[in-house]
């Protein structure tokens, strides 16, 4: 079965249409899938999409075969599809345990077991946990971020630029706990970082000016004249 199938969306914000006639998919068999591009592009306008907090103008969805073009974002989590968004949006004046304990509501019965599969892969969070989610360093937001969506027991964890604003290590840090948690959980990986995303994907589409410029495996496009050109030298 297919994953995650997306068929030839436009999307708007009001007059401005931002996504024209994308299509993506993520196979059964894919770990990661990226979805990389410039700035302003529509990474983040796609996964909102995806979410359900936009609707398509055109176009299809479908997520583990239930189109979900018209699905309020609640069903769409509880089909498997779990977005951690740009920015981490986590509630700053709520612990790391509170933040945590947030992200089970689908599984409350399950809370034990994923939260001490959470806090294995990301130790900092249970040596933090009465600790403000507000008051941890960024590398540390960006893994209860990750942490937080992972209690929601996805299949499907797409994470939009989990790398952003953060130094060169703590980045690669972040890159290394995905490429952990794709050996369970689909990751469907958006990044400006080209050549580490790609590095990391099986399956891997460019967008620009809101069109799939580029698809491939991630080895084709790293190797690719264009993504070369505009994206990885220099
Ligand atoms: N809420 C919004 N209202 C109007 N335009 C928006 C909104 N959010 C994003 N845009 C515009 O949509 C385009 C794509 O943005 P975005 O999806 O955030 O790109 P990316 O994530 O690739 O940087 C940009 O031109 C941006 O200004
Ligand atoms: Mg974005």
């Amino acid at each position: 079965m297919t994953l995650l199938e997306v068929d030839g969306i436009d999307v708007s914000y009001g007059d401005l249409q931002v996504l024209w006639d994308a299509s993506m998919a993520i196979a059964e068999e894919d770990s990661v899938v990226t979805l990389v591009g410039p700035n302003g592009a529509g990474k983040t306008t796609l996964l909102r999409t995806l979410s359900g907090l936009l609707e398509p103008s055109a176009g299809t969805i479908e997520i583990l075969g239930s189109d979900i073009s018209t699905r309020p974002a609640e069903e769409i989590v509880d089909l498997g599809f779990v977005h951690v968004p740009e920015g981490r949006n986590l509630f700053d004046e709520m612990t790391v345990a509170e933040n945590l304990q947030m992200g089970s509501y689908r599984h409350r019965d399950e809370f034990e077991e994923t939260h001490a599969e959470v806090v294995e892969m990301f130790p900092v969070l249970e040596e933090r946990r009465e600790q403000k989610a507000g008051t941890l360093s960024g590398g540390e937001q960006q893994m209860l971020a990750i942490g937080r969506g992972l209690m929601a027991q996805p299949d499907i964890l797409a994470l939009d630029e989990p790398s952003g604003a953060l130094a060169p290590q703590l980045a690669e840090r972040v890159f290394e706990k995905i490429e952990e948690i794709s050996t369970d959980v689909t990751v469907l990986l958006v990044e400006q970082h080209v050549d580490r995303a790609l590095e990391l994907a099986d399956r891997a589409y460019l967008l620009e000016n809101g069109r799939i410029a580029a698809e491939g495996t991630g080895s084709e496009l790293l190797q690719s004249d264009h993504v070369v050109e505009a994206y990885l030298r220099g």
